[in-house]
């Protein structure tokens, strides 16, 4: 047998399991009520209208659905993708501008094999998602974590961070950012920072990654513009790398998103994406033009709105009502996730074998860190879990915390 450790390449080397998808191991127990995984609810899959889809595109484009097709993706989703932005993002886009992906998470590696050469900076927020730290490290990323507030990354320091990137003459590559409903914090990038993001983009030069899977998942407050809008009405640097996913808002085993963006990143994207999988599933593709045709998506999301925002109501509710004073959290607009902070010495990566005692998981909030910081944070999914669950689940984790402090008293 081979020395696996010795012969694979850098690139796997570099890659470490991800924290969450091993937690999922653990926390798939019988009895664990986990806030762990980030799953859609699957009572509201679209059962029904997948298979009548199906049964017509069998019917009448069968030889398209089940054929490969071209790499940056079937006509029929792009147009309809178009008009999509139009109508609910008031993005002008052409078929151009414009690369289905096999979900965001290719085209996070995308992203990665595109910009990233071994030890080049590039800037994310902390907390930022897990998923992306993961690809971009495997191409040797080194991190710049600029801190996320209520509103958002904190634009002083993001500022503050570039200044020094450019005066050291460091080839900086690009910021990711994850605007509406931040996995893991549930946080909005406000309007007033989209803005100076902007301008920053413009000023140092530099790529803006909006990783947006949540954005259509609001269930309160008004949307900010997408950063994609905001560069096109004002600089129009082309900068701005914006990232769909049909995940939440469909399913994500469809395993279907699109980038939208300048010409000649797609052109790049495509030729990427010619050696990784020459192409998305056509059927999938099909599918989800019906979808957007159909005009079931808006009804469909107006359902999962509704049932998510009865969840968050309920977890919120739920974290009032159980845990003790010091702990806090974020009530977030829309999204999957909500974020716990404990008191500033007390450690969630610690307490989570207690919590798995008590019969309740989570993930812990170092591990979204890119510096392993925020020890003292933690992720709980709210869309998974039943309200039942969800109340239940957070008594258990509050006595876990509870039992926690009323031992480090001691
Ligand atoms: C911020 C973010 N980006 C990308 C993804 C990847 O999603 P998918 O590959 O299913 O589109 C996720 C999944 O949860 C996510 O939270």
């Amino acid at each position: 047998m081979i020395d696996i450790a010795k012969n694979i390449a850098t690139a796997p080397r570099r890659t470490k399991a991800s924290v969450i998808r091993e937690l999922l191991k653990i926390t798939n127990k019988p009895g664990v009520i986990s806030f762990a995984g980030g799953l859609p609810d699957p009572q509201h899959f679209p059962y029904d209208f997948v298979a009548q889809s199906v049964k017509e595109i069998m019917a009448k484009k069968g030889s398209v659905a089940l054929q490969y097709g071209p790499t940056d993706g079937l006509p029929e989703l792009k147009e309809e993708f178009v008009k999509f932005l139009k109508k609910h993002e008031g993005i002008d886009a052409k078929p151009e501008n414009l690369i289905v992906t096999t979900a965001s998470q290719q085209a996070l590696d995308m992203v990665g094999r595109l910009f990233i050469d071994a030890s080049d900076p590039v800037i994310v927020e902390k907390p930022s998602y897990m998923g992306g730290l993961q690809v971009f490290k495997s191409y040797g990323a080194e991190f710049i974590g600029v801190n996320i507030e209520d509103d958002g990354v904190d634009t002083d320091e993001l500022e503050n961070k570039l200044k020094w990137l450019r005066a050291q003459d460091e080839h900086y590559k690009f910021i990711y950012l994850v605007p509406d409903f931040q996995n893991p914090s549930g946080v909005t990038l406000s309007a007033k920072k989209r803005k100076k993001v902007i301008e920053l983009s413009d000023k140092y030069n530099v790529a803006i990654i909006e990783d947006s899977p949540y954005r259509q998942i609001r269930f309160e407050g008004k949307a900010p513009d997408m950063l994609y809008r905001m560069d096109k009405e004002t600089r129009d640097t082309g900068n701005i790398i914006s990232l769909f996913t049909f995940s939440k808002t469909f399913a994500p085993g469809l395993r279907l998103g699109v980038i939208l963006a300048h010409p000649q990143i797609i052109k790049k994207m495509e030729i990427l994406k010619q050696s990784l999988d020459l192409c998305s599933s056509s059927l999938n593709q099909l599918i989800a033009a019906d979808f957007l045709r159909s005009g079931f998506f808006e009804k469909h999301v107006e359902v999962i709105k509704k049932t998510y925002k009865m969840k968050k109501d309920t977890m919120v509710a739920a974290l009032k009502k159980y845990m003790p004073e010091g702990v806090t959290w974020t009530s977030p607009e829309g999204g999957l996730f909500l974020w716990v902070r404990l008191p500033e010495n007390m450690s969630a990566d610690d307490m989570f074998q207690e919590a798995l005692k008590e019969n309740v998981a989570y993930v812990i909030g170092s591990a979204f860190h890119c510096d392993g910081s925020g020890k003292n944070t933690m992720r709980l999914n709210f869309s998974y879990p039943t309200p039942e669950e969800i109340e239940e689940g957070i008594k258990r984790l509050a006595t876990a915390v509870k039992k926690r402090m009323a031992a480090a008293g001691k």
